[in-house]
């Protein structure tokens, strides 16, 4: 079967059937990877809803045991826009192998009040620490600034990792509890 037969045929309900090691087999078209950008968008890579929902169950599937992988599949579904908000930007290797990916959305779980949210940012445990985790969100900040926001938040349940969002421009708003936890709460200016 010819690459791009398999990425028609896999839907979300076929992805919730697979594994983890079988989702990360799934290949990204060739004509959707672009030349020049490692950034592809899951609107124009809909089969690969279920690898971010599997991302994300397993990232942070602790912090709300209520959310479960269906239900992750589905709101993934639901990013697969590239113009409006709920989206999700994955980063492709040269390959075309699915290595990221974060998301911005006008809720993630606290304060409906302000928005939209930077999340479910991940990246491949053998390939951390190699900046792809930074350009993925530098890549969220510039769609949301060309879609016309002037600030966009995130929330973190790690402590440690609002060090990391420091150094990448963002402060520290304050703290709050999503789903029990507790979280600190942080904006960017993308003015
Ligand atoms: C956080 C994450 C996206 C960073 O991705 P990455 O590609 O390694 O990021 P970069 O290479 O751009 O930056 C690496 C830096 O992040 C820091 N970092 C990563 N995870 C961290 C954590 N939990 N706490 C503090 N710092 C962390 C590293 O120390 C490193 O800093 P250094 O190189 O100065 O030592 C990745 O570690 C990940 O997917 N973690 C699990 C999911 C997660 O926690 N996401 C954030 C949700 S708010």
């Amino acid at each position: 079967m010819a690459e791009t037969d398999v990425c028609a045929s896999i839907g979300p309900s076929a992805q919730a059937e697979m594994t983890p090691s079988e989702m990360l087999k799934v290949k990204v078209c060739p004509q959707t990877a672009n030349g020049t950008s490692n950034f592809v968008y899951l609107g124009e890579v809909k089969q690969l809803v279920g690898l971010c929902a599997w991302w994300a169950f397993k990232t942070w599937g602790k912090y709300n045991r209520a959310y479960t992988f269906t239900k992750r599949i589905e709101s993934f579904t639901e990013h697969c826009n590239l113009g409006k908000i709920p989206l999700t930007v994955l980063y492709l290797n040269q390959d075309g192998l699915p290595l990221g990916m974060a998301s911005l959305r006008s809720n993630d779980g606290i304060r409906p009040d302000i928005g939209p949210w930077l999340g479910s940012v991940y990246v491949d445990p053998s390939v951390r620490r190699l900046g792809i985790g930074a350009k993925l969100v530098k890549e969220i900040e510039r769609k949301a600034k060309e879609l016309g926001y002037e600030k966009i938040f995130l929330l973190t349940y790690e402590e440690t990792l609002p060090n990391w969002y420091l150094k990448l421009g963002w402060k520290e708003t304050g703290e709050d509890v999503c789903h029990g936890n507790p979280v600190t709460v942080m904006e960017i200016d993308l003015g």
